[in-house]
C-alpha cells in the first residue's frame, strides 16, 4: 500500500515537472507535416545553378507556428516555438519560374532549458521522403548553430515577418 502510494506521488510529481517545463515530447521535436497552414513568414528565391551551394538554389519559404509567431513579434522566441524553412525546387518554364517539389525542411524547435548549449534551440533536417528521420550529422548541427549565433541578440533568427 505504502509503496504504491510512493510510485504514484513519483508518478504525479513527474508530471507535474513536465506540465511546468514543458517537456517537449519526441512528437513535438518530429517533422511538423502540417507547417504549411502555418503562418508564412517570408519567401526567397535562390537562383545560383552549378554553384556547390545548389542543395540551397529554388524558393526558400520560411513558416511560423502560433509559439514563433510570437517571437517574431516580440523578439523572444517562448518554448514550443517551431520555425521551417521549406526548400522548393524552381522550374523555368517561359518567362515563368513555377514551384516544383519539397526538396527538403530545415527546422528549428525552442526549449531554452533543454537545448541550453545551442542557444536554446534545436536544429534538425528532413529530406523529402525520408521525413521520419533526422538527416544531420552532430557537426552539420553545430554549423547550423553557428551561423545563426550571428542573430544571437535575435534570438538567433535571421528573418523578419513582412
Ligand atoms: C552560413 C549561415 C547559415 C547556416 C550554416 C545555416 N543557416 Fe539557417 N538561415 C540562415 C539565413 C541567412 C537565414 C534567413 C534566410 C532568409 O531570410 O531568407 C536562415 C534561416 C533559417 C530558418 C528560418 C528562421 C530564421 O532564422 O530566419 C531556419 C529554421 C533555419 N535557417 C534552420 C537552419 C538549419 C537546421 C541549419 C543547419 C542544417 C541552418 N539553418 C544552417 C543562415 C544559415
Amino acid at each position: 500500500m505504502k509503496k504504491a502510494s510512493v510510485l504514484l506521488g513519483f508518478a504525479l510529481s513527474y508530471f507535474i515537472v513536465a506540465a511546468f517545463m514543458q517537456l517537449p515530447t519526441e512528437a513535438d521535436l518530429s517533422y511538423p507535416k502540417d507547417f504549411r497552414s502555418w503562418k508564412h513568414v517570408k519567401t526567397t528565391l535562390v537562383d545560383k545553378p552549378g554553384t556547390a551551394n545548389e542543395k540551397y538554389n529554388g524558393f526558400h519559404h520560411i513558416y511560423a507556428n502560433d509559439r514563433a509567431l510570437e517571437g517574431y513579434r516580440s523578439g523572444k522566441f517562448p518554448d514550443g516555438s517551431v520555425v521551417v524553412f521549406e526548400v522548393v525546387e524552381m522550374q523555368k518554364k517561359d518567362n515563368v519560374v513555377h514551384e516544383g517539389g519539397r526538396k527538403f525542411a530545415d527546422v528549428m524547435f525552442k526549449n531554452a532549458k533543454l537545448f541550453a548549449n545551442t542557444g536554446g534551440w534545436q536544429y534538425k533536417e528532413f529530406i523529402t521522403g525520408n521525413e521520419n528521420a533526422d538527416a544531420l550529422k552532430d557537426a552539420e548541427r553545430t554549423s547550423c548553430y553557428h551561423c545563426h549565433t550571428s542573430k544571437k541578440e535575435e534570438d538567433y533568427i535571421f528573418s523578419k515577418l513582412r
